[in-house]
């Protein structure tokens, strides 16, 4: 397992504190923070984004993962996530969204007085991924039988 050292792991929840400063949650008022910490040692933070048309707000992970993916950090190496309730595992879509970028990822989020670390492989098991739609081309016309 790749779980970050405690140092570590409370450097990056410590982004995601800080991130959660710039949150714009009008409608939630509800303030998530995140930092992805790149292979290479870059963190980068990401806040939720919420929209007068609800179902387009954006989660704090997934606007930290695309802040990553546009500065050119693909390599994720974990991925913090803040809210003042400290109990704020990722949502089942961001969960999706991180998975997107390897299963070996840890996510740091506070349970209660905990900081837990877990990959993100652990969190979504039996994920939909790029892998099982590569499988097409090896299964073909196959009919289905159980
Ligand atoms: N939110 C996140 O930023 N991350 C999550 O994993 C769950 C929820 C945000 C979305 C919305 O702005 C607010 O929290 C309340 O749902």
């Amino acid at each position: 397992m790749n779980y970050l050292t405690d140092t570590d792991a409370k450097k990056l929840f410590s982004a995601a504190i800080a991130a959660a400063e710039n949150t714009y949650s009008p409608y939630s008022h509800f303030p998530v923070g995140a930092a992805v910490l790149s292979a290479d040692g870059t963190i980068v933070p990401g806040t939720n984004v919420e929209n007068a048309s609800y179902g387009l707000t954006i989660c704090a992970e997934r606007t930290a993962l695309g802040h990553a993916v546009s500065i050119g950090k693909t390599d994720i190496k974990a991925i913090a996530v803040f809210c003042k309730t400290n109990s704020a595992a990722p949502c089942g879509a961001c969960r999706q969204f991180i998975l997107e970028f390897g299963s070996d990822i840890v996510v740091i989020f506070m349970h209660g007085e905990e900081l837990m670390q877990r990959t993100i492989g652990e969190l979504l098991p039996f994920a939909f991924t790029k892998a099982t739609m590569d499988q097409l081309e090896k299964v073909g016309d196959q009919e289905h039988n159980l």
